[in-house]
């Protein structure tokens, strides 16, 4: 699958969101070594602090469908999705929260995960990867002190 084509996938789940807080769509798509795919979006709440972001709740379904160690590239767009088409200019980074669950990903298959950060209108992309933007991560060889 081209960046573009994973983009176009990240901005369609966008629409399924539903964030009536914030108005701000997010969607997210996932893309396995093997080629699968799995999307997801965010997902807000009354209590306002409950609220899931679209990386994790794509990163939970490619749990479920591939595992998260299998995770290879991963597109997020977000911007105003009240239309039928998702619409905005500036590039959406995955939030810190965000980056320690995809650090998880990236910790357990050893790849350095590469990240599309798209605006609402597919334009404007960052292209990143985990390890370049949580330096000094917290991973799981962090935790080899414990008992
Ligand atoms: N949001 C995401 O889904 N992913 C991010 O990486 C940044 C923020 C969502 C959370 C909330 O529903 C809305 O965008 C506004 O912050």
């Amino acid at each position: 699958m081209t960046k573009e084509e994973l983009i176009a996938l990240a901005r369609s789940a966008a629409l399924k969101a539903y964030a009536p807080y914030s108005g701000f769509s997010v969607g997210c798509a996932i893309e396995s070594v093997d080629g699968e795919i799995v999307t997801g979006a965010n997902m807000e709440n009354a209590c306002y602090r409950l609220g899931l972001c679209a990386e994790q709740s794509a990163l939970t379904t490619a749990q479920h469908t591939f595992g998260v160690d299998k995770v290879a590239r991963i597109a997020v767009a977000g911007g105003d999705g009240s239309g039928s088409e998702l619409k905005g200019e500036q590039a959406v980074t995955p939030c810190g929260g965000c980056r320690q669950a995809i650090l998880e990903a990236s910790h357990l298959s050893g790849r350095n995960i590469e990240i599309f950060a798209a605006s609402g209108d597919g334009k404007a992309c960052e292209v990143l990867r985990i390890r370049d933007i949580i330096p000094h991560g917290f991973g799981p060889e962090a935790l080899r002190d414990a008992e």
